[in-house]
């Protein structure tokens, strides 16, 4: 059995599911233990289970048939254990992180291994700056992780999105409407964008451009006047207006509070008002985080999750798995953490939608 710097190690998943996350799992206990012979402890509910010292020592039986499992067998959470207040954990421990140092000495980890999102590795990398040894693994249906070309859990959002759109269009044509379709993506439009495309989107709106509810309206009448009775409006829930752009957060936040249903609804009701077009809204919400993993999502998270096993090996601590260029690599925690990978104006995938004819708001 080859050598290994690390011989006891804690996993954890947080943040928002995605598919992949079990092939992910099942990629760093299987290196870890079979090939290793590492002891893995799994956290139940992210760092909340850390925090609470809730865990189980992973047995190989565990990891049979999870490969094309949705979700996590260890559960998540989105607790911030920086962010959240002293003894909010019902423990006695004078802080979140003192308890997460606490039982990571206790149980004498070598290494702490979190699959997750920004939040997730940012966590990760400040739980480092505190002295633990920690390996990130980068997980979101938003691809919006800096540092790394692509995130699992992506590709199957991408997957899901694209078939919505691909279903709406004979539905949109029948009734001559225009449909909107709400998919996710708060802060970074990656997801909206590719199935936009993906799907043959008429109007793709992004978080990253800010839309002219008049430009859109007359991207649709020209649509119409050209004879196409229906159109495709794909809308990341983080689209917002020109006008609301120019809002400081407070105001913003105040507007958003007081909007009716979501940003679709409202651009479904805008294009209604603007254009006299009969339209139609659908939020795909959670189906593109639930189900089984796309091949692509299920061999990407096996490849990082191995990765990570053989950094635990090596004492590659401090870094998070990343695809650079095709190449597996790992970049330090610090120069992800707090960082987010929004679609920049020059993107190939912006010049590709705009020569295919979509419309992005602008
Ligand atoms: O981060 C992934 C994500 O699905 C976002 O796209 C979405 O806005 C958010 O999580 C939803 O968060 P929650 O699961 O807490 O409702």
């Amino acid at each position: 059995m080859p050598k290994s710097v690390t011989k006891i190690c804690g996993i954890l998943t947080s943040g928002g599911d995605a598919p992949g996350l079990n092939a992910a799992i099942r990629g760093v206990a299987r290196t870890a233990i079979d090939v290793y012979g590492m002891t893995v402890v799994g956290f139940e509910h992210g760092y909340r289970g850390l925090i609470e010292n809730r865990y189980r020592i992973l047995k190989p039986s565990e990891f049979s048939g999870i490969l094309a499992q949705g979700g996590t067998i260890l559960g998540t959470s989105r607790e911030k254990p920086f962010k959240d207040k002293i003894g909010a954990f019902g423990t006695d421990s004078p802080s979140a992180v003192e308890a997460i140092k606490e039982n990571y000495g206790k149980l004498g980890l070598d290494c702490l291994v979190v699959l997750g999102g920004n939040g997730t590795n940012t966590t990760g990398a400040r739980l480092s700056e505190e002295g633990l040894n920690v390996i990130g693994l980068p997980k979101t249906i938003d691809n919006d992780i800096v540092e790394t070309d692509i995130t699992f859990g992506f590709h199957t959002a991408l997957s899901v999105a694209t078939d919505a759109i691909d279903r709406l269009h004979s539905t949109a044509s029948s009734h001559n409407r225009v449909m909107v379709i709400e998919v996710m993506g708060h802060k970074a439009g990656w997801l909206g964008l590719y199935s936009g495309v993906a799907g043959g989107g008429d109007v793709v709106l992004l978080p990253e451009i800010p839309y002219d509810i008049h430009a859109i309206a007359r991207h649709l009448e020209q649509r119409a006047s050209n004879g196409k009775t229906f159109s495709i409006v794909v809308v990341a829930e983080g689209a917002r207006s020109i006008d609301e752009a120019a809002l400081d957060k407070k105001a913003f936040k105040k507007a958003r509070a007081e909007m009716t249903g979501s940003i679709g609804y409202r651009v479904a009701r805008e294009i209604e008002a603007e254009t006299g077009l009969e339209s139609r809204v659908t939020v795909l919400g959670y189906l593109q985080r639930g189900g089984t993993p796309v091949a692509y999502d299920r061999v990407l998270a096996s490849q990082f999750g191995t990765a990570a096993a053989n950094m635990l090996a090596t004492g590659e601590y401090g870094k998070m798995v990343a695809l650079q260029d095709n190449r597996l690599v790992g970049v330090p925690l610090e120069r992800v953490a707090n960082r987010i990978k929004t679609v920049p104006l020059d993107h190939r995938m912006i010049e590709t939608a705009r020569d295919v004819g979509t419309c992005l708001g602008d």
